[in-house]
């Protein structure tokens, strides 16, 4: 049974959020976006000359993202160097801004995301994706919609939004954990993963609870770069 959650949220409450873009001097685009204890700091470069050249495409661009950890952003020092689960996770949002981005507009090049994670409390990936794709909006890139990212799940019975790390590892075997990102305007599912076992009525839910916290994310990620334009008008 899990009937409070430990920081008194509602089940279907996000984490205080904060998002702002242009924080990089030296990238064409960059963008920050914090949920409660997790950080994450996007910069997109490009578009560029595709190196290696052998990955050039003829007919659209190429889009690179690497996600890394910085040491200090985990209790125990995360390892330097790039593992599997760095290279997973640069895969899924590299799939998911594949799907945002209009690469047909750039053939021949290419657009290097680098996103690091400063504070890790669960959920990197999705603020990871969200941050990426706030960059991409501020490089100025053409997009089909911008990508707003959360985890959802189930702990005990409940059916929970925005799961902490401390939420991941209460339960025995660890919660229901899915990380799923839509485009928003579009009603379309960018990435949906799935760490533990749900039956197909809770996926369901868990789904449904990700997309109304997935709009909270997108009117935030609106604002942050309706400011920034309007700053520097
Ligand atoms: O971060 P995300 O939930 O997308 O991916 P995960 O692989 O399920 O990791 C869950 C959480 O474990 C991270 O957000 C961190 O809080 C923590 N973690 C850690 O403490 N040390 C690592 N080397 C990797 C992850």
């Amino acid at each position: 049974m899990y009937e409070q959650r430990f920081d008194k949220r509602a089940f279907d409450e996000l984490r205080p959020m904060e998002a702002e873009t242009g924080i990089i001097a030296n990238a064409n685009g960059s963008a920050r976006f914090r949920i409660g204890n997790t950080e994450a700091i996007a910069a997109v470069y490009g578009p560029q000359e595709v190196k290696p050249k052998h990955l050039e495409k003829v007919d659209r661009g190429l889009i690179v993202c690497k996600y890394d950890m910085m040491p200090f952003s985990v209790p125990d020092r995360a390892k330097p160097g790039f593992d599997r689960r760095d290279m997973e996770i640069s895969d899924v949002i590299t799939n998911a801004l594949n799907r945002a981005v209009l690469l047909e507009e750039f053939p021949r090049s290419m657009i290097d995301v680098r996103v690091y994670v400063s504070q890790a409390d669960a959920g990197t990936r999705c603020a990871s994706l969200t941050a990426a794709s706030m960059a991409c909006a501020d490089a100025g890139l053409p997009m089909r919609d911008l990508v707003a990212a959360v985890a959802a799940g189930k702990i005990g019975d409940s059916i929970c939004l925005d799961l902490t790390k401390e939420e991941e590892d209460f339960h025995e075997g660890g919660a229901t954990d899915v990380p799923i990102a839509f485009l928003p305007s579009k009603n379309e599912i960018v990435l949906l993963q799935l760490d533990g076992k749900v039956s197909r009525e809770d996926l369901k839910k868990i789904v449904e609870i990700g997309k109304l916290g997935a709009h909270k994310i997108y009117e935030l990620e609106k604002k942050a770069l309706r400011r920034r334009f309007s700053n520097e008008s």
